[in-house]
C-alpha cells in the first residue's frame, strides 16, 4: 500500500475511533503528515490532558505516552511500537531513586520527564528541557535537590540557576554523541548561523551554542529569529519541521548522524494497525499512576507546592 493511501486509511479509522493522534519533534515526515498535534514532551503531556478524544495514539517514545496515562486515566493511550523505549529513561529504576532519598533524606526530587511511571511515582516534581531551569529555580534555597536521569540537562541546570543538584549518571546516548568539533566546523562552515542545540547535549557543546532550547524552543526561535541560517545540535528529523515551517532560511544539522532509532520504530503502517486493532494498550498500575499524577501534574500546570524545612 503506498503511504497516501495509508495515510487516507489512518484518517478514516481516526475519526470512527475519535481519537487524536499526537506526535513529537523527532518523528519522521510521514509520520508528522499524520500529526493531529506535534510538539516538544511538555507541549504533548498538556495536550494529552486536555483532549476529549476517547482514544490517544502517541507517536513518539514510550514514556511519553506512559505520561499521556498518567494524566488521562480515562482514556485509551496507545503506542504503535511498545518497543520504542528511552535508552536514558532506562538509566534510572524507582530502586536507584529510593536509595538516592534515603542517601539524602529530606531532598526535593526532581525527575526529567524521560524516566520510567515507577520513577515519576518517587518524584515530587517532573520537568522537560523546555522548564528545567524554571523548576529548579523555584524551590526552596533550604533543601538539598535531587535531579534524575539526565546528567547533562542537570549540568545545564545548575549552571543556570547557581544551585548545586545532586545528579546520577543518565544521559542520551544521541544527544552525547554531538561533539564540540562538529559545532565549531559548523560555525566554521556557516559563521552568520545561529547556534541551537538541545539542553540533553554534553556541556562543552552547550557552551559553544548561542541557545539551549526544547524542540519546541528552537520551533519558535527558528519562526522568529531574524538569522537566515542556523546550526542545530539535536536528534536529525527535527530539521524536518524546520525546514517545512521555514522554507525561506536554511537549517545545518551539527551531526548528521544523530538518529534517535528508538523514535524510527514507529511506522505509518503501526500507527494504521494501532488504530485497527487498538494496540498497543499502555497500562500504568493504579497505585504507580496517582503517585506519579502530583509529579506530574505540577509540571503541566507550571504550578507546585514544596515548602521549606519547618
Ligand atoms: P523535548 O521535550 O525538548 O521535545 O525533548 C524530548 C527528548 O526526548 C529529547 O531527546
Ligand atoms: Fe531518549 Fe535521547 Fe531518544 Fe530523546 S533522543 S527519546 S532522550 S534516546
Amino acid at each position: 500500500m503506498s503511504n497516501q493511501s495509508i495515510i487516507k486509511k489512518i484518517e478514516e479509522l481516526k475519526k470512527k475511533r475519535k481519537a487524536v493522534i499526537l506526535v513529537h519533534n523527532y518523528q519522521t515526515a510521514e509520520i508528522q503528515e499524520v500529526a493531529d498535534f506535534l510538539g516538544d514532551s511538555l507541549d504533548l503531556s498538556r495536550r494529552a490532558a486536555a483532549t476529549d478524544a476517547a482514544v490517544i495514539v502517541f507517536c513518539g517514545v514510550s514514556f511519553m505516552a506512559e505520561t499521556a496515562a498518567i494524566l488521562a486515566p480515562e482514556k485509551l493511550v496507545l503506542i504503535p511500537d511498545p518497543a520504542a523505549g528511552c535508552p536514558m529513561a532506562d538509566m534510572i529504576t524507582a530502586e536507584n531513586l529510593r536509595d538516592l532519598k534515603s542517601e539524602h533524606p529530606g531532598a526535593i526530587v526532581v525527575a526529567y520527564v524521560n524516566s520510567s511511571a515507577a520513577v515519576k511515582a518517587e518524584t515530587d516534581i517532573c520537568c522537560t528541557s523546555a522548564n528545567a531551569v524554571d523548576v529548579v529555580a523555584s524551590l526552596p534555597r533550604d533543601r538539598e535537590v535531587i535531579f534524575v536521569p539526565d546528567k547533562f540537562l542537570g549540568a545545564y541546570v545548575m549552571k543556570k540557576t547557581g544551585r548545586a543538584l545532586i545528579l546520577c549518571h543518565g544521559y542520551c546516548p544521541v544527544h552525547r554523541d554531538i561533539l564540540p568539533e562538529a559545532v565549531v566546523e559548523q560555525r566554521r562552515l556557516h559563521p552568520h548561523a545561529l547556534v541551537m542545540v538541545h539542553p540533553e547535549c554534553p556541556p562543552e557543546v552547550i557552551d559553544l551554542a548561542d541557545e539551549a532550547l526544547s524542540t519546541s524552543g528552537m520551533v519558535r526561535v527558528a519562526r522568529e529569529s531574524d538569522r537566515e541560517e542556523f546550526i542545530v545540535g539535536t536528534e536529525v528529523d527535527m530539521l524536518v519541521r524546520l525546514r517545512r515551517e521555514n522554507s525561506d532560511k536554511r537549517f545545518y544539522p551539527a551531526n548528521p548522524k544523530a538518529l534517535c532509532v528508538d523514535m524510527k520504530k514507529i511506522t505509518l503502517e503501526k500507527v494504521l494497525r494501532s488504530l485497527e486493532e487498538e494496540q498497543f494498550e499502555i497500562v500504568v498500575p493504579e497505585e504507580i499512576r496517582r503517585r506519579a499524577r502530583r509529579a506530574v501534574d505540577a509540571m503541566v500546570d507550571g504550578q507546585w507546592t514544596v515548602g521549606s524545612k519547618q
